[in-house]
């Protein structure tokens, strides 16, 4: 059988992988592909290295874009990154008539309407597995495994670094900084690791769940994305002490009168699998109306975990390769002329359980003042914690938990609370998830 031919942008680490794992099991991948899949052509900037990688069995250059025009290549892999030349490229394959297979999260959380548009116009397809969760097949499970549910919601913890950052701390009862060296030390971390800790690179693939999952176009504009940089080794040690841990979490939620698009630190219950997801490792739970709970766990990134992703799209794609591009699984899941409008609500809208901490002076009334604030904006108590304080000092921390509350009541008691005068500094507030039903 004729084999397909694929381009490869870039061929480091998950590039370097994705050569790798396809030359080992060149032959069941065939056998499933239907024909042997090869990389024909490889642009990288480190044309040496590239060459050396390939041992001759691949044409190298270092200019991505003779790649994406060369009329043999049926499949582009964009593996570059970036929002940029990457854009430009994954168009360019489109309007040449080629498929494209990306781990690209950041391109298409920002410009995928853009993207799947082009490809639908082209008859091409555009398959980005591996921009999420890694190796996990989670856009396969949410795109067709799931699609007789109404998924009601999702929350994945789907950043590697930075449950790797707060395992560390809850387990040496580490500071953020001192456990963030550590990971740059083990290279877990990037040398800039703005978009890991930050949210952001889970906020990327948390858009893209949301619009799988509900059928609503890719809005990344819309999602709060709130990263782990303030969190206090403190925050983890009471959430303990109350039954729950704080992981980063990437939640979509579908509401009556739109969807809830965010990422945060949240405490979840200690008992949930989820909450014993540890280390680099990512996991997404997504509760659908007729299935329930399922629950997706693996490697999030890494040279080999993410060339499994990426060469099972080459496989969908080559075996969709001839077929009417009108039988093919829709890029969002839903059909493109059949998008909901459904919006992403503002986090005002937001209803969650906090956890909210203060550093409070010990002395009488303290905490009826703060307890008539939060009964005043219908906020009720579900737990608590007062430490005594310690020897010689005047003050304390106190730990409250409330029941489900809308984040604008929680926002106004938040700001009457730190303007008590027995109140010192701002107060912490840590978003709630039961992760139940
Ligand atoms: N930087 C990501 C992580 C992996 O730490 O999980 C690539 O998305």
């Amino acid at each position: 059988m004729k084999p397909i031919h694929v381009g490869l942008l870039g061929i480091g680490t998950v590039g370097g992988g994705t050569w790798t794992v396809l030359n080992r099991n060149q032959e069941e991948i065939s056998r499933r592909a239907g024909r042997p899949i090869h990389i024909t052509a490889v642009a990288d900037r480190n044309v040496e290295r590239a060459r050396e990688l390939t041992g001759g069995q691949a044409r190298v250059v270092d200019d991505a874009f003779a790649v994406v025009d060369d009329p043999a290549i049926d499949i582009v892999v964009e593996l570059i990154g970036g929002y940029t030349v990457a854009r430009e490229l994954v168009l360019r394959a489109i309007a040449n008539g080629k498929h494209v297979v990306t781990a690209n999260k950041a391109l298409l959380a920002l410009h995928g309407n853009e993207i799947f548009a082009a490809a639908q116009a082209q008859g091409v397809m555009v398959a980005f597995e591996a921009a999420v969760a890694g190796g996990i097949p989670i856009i396969k499970a949410l795109r067709e495994g799931l699609s007789a549910n109404q998924i009601q919601w999702l929350a994945g913890i789907i950043n590697g670094t930075t449950n790797f950052i707060l395992s560390e701390m809850r387990d040496k009862g580490l500071s953020f900084d001192t456990v963030l060296k550590e990971a740059q030390g083990l290279g877990y971390a990037e040398a800039d690791p703005t978009f890991d800790i930050e949210g952001v690179d889970a906020a990327h693939k948390a858009t893209l769940m949301a619009s799988i999952a509900f059928g609503i176009p890719i809005q990344f504009d819309k999602c709060h994305v709130e990263g782990i940089t303030r969190l206090q080794a403190a925050d983890i040690r009471y959430a303990e002490q109350l039954g729950y841990r704080i992981k980063l979490l990437g939640i979509a939620k579908r509401k009556d009168h739109g969807v809830e698009l965010r990422v945060h630190p949240t405490l979840i219950p200690a008992k949930r699998l989820i909450a014993n997801v540890e280390g680099a490792m990512n996991a997404v739970l997504v509760w659908g109306d007729a299935v329930g709970a399922t629950l997706y766990y693996g490697k999030g990134a890494g040279a080999e975990p993410t060339a499994s992703a990426v060469i099972a799209d080459l496989v969908d794609v080559t075996r969709l390769h001839t077929a009417d591009p009108q039988h093919r699984v829709p890029h969002l899941a839903f059909q493109p002329d059949r998008l909901s409008d459904l919006p992403i609500l503002p986090l005002a809208e937001v209803e969650t359980a906090c956890y909210l901490r203060m550093r409070a002076l010990d002395k009488p009334g303290v905490l009826a003042d703060v307890t008539r604030i939060l009964a005043d904006l219908s906020i009720s108590i579900d737990a608590m914690i007062q430490k005594e304080p310690d020897e010689g000092e005047d003050q304390t921390d106190v730990v409250l938990l409330t029941h489900v509350a809308r984040e604008r009541d929680v926002d106004a008691a938040i700001a009457r609370i730190e303007a008590l005068d027995s109140i010192l500094g701002t107060v912490t507030r840590i978003r709630m998830e039961t992760l139940q039903g």
